[in-house]
């Protein structure tokens, strides 16, 4: 869990965007280049791990927009009489390097989940979506329940199985 001093706030002005670096460029280049345009046209919301000592230095954050796979390239488990079957994307999740190796990935990822299991009591969606960056995400993404979505490069959870992920936590 993150408790003081340690919290996760709505991206802001005040967080210093340039400095982080979590060794995939596209990842930084996002949140120093893109995640504030996305914010303006409620594309995404992005979320910021930060301590409460140098509050404006990033330690880690991950985005959320709504999404929706076809109807026909969920797994068979996902029955659906729509033609498509709404989810939740967590689009990005990094860690800076300087803080790498300590959990907090591990945090951040149950994090949102547990900000995902509050939204399904306001919304209607099945499936619980992340972007794997490299192989090496996958694996990361795999040790909490995520499996791939047959023909896509994205990953599925089903909110079914959410509790599950969160409960052995
Ligand atoms: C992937 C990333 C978010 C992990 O964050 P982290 O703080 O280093 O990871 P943690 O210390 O919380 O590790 C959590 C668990 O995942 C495992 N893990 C971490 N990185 C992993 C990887 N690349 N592959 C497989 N497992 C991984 C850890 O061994 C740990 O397992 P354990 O709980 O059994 O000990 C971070 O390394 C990162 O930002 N990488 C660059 C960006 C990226 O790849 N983002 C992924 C989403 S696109």
């Amino acid at each position: 869990m993150i408790r003081p001093p340690f919290r996760v706030e709505p991206l802001g002005k005040q967080h210093d965007r340039a400095a982080f670096s979590c060794g995939v460029r596209e990842l930084d280049e996002y949140l120093r280049s893109y995640a504030g345009q996305d914010e303006k046209r409620d594309l995404a919301r992005c979320f910021v791990l930060i301590h409460e000592d140098d509050p404006g230095a990033i330690v880690g954050y991950y985005t959320l927009t709504n999404a929706a796979i076809a109807r026909d390239t969920a797994p068979g488990e996902l029955r659906s009489p729509y033609s498509e079957v709404p989810a939740l994307l967590i689009g990005r999740l990094a860690v800076d390097r300087s803080h790498q190796g300590r959990g907090w990935g591990r945090r951040l990822l149950l994090h949102v989940l547990l900000r995902v299991a509050r939204l399904t009591k306001e919304s209607g969606f099945a499936l619980v979506l992340v972007d794997p960056i490299s192989q090496d995400a996958t694996g990361f993404y795999e040790r909490f329940g995520f499996r791939n979505l047959p023909g896509a490069e994205r990953m599925y959870l089903r909110v079914k199985d959410l509790r599950k992920t969160l409960g052995s936590a």
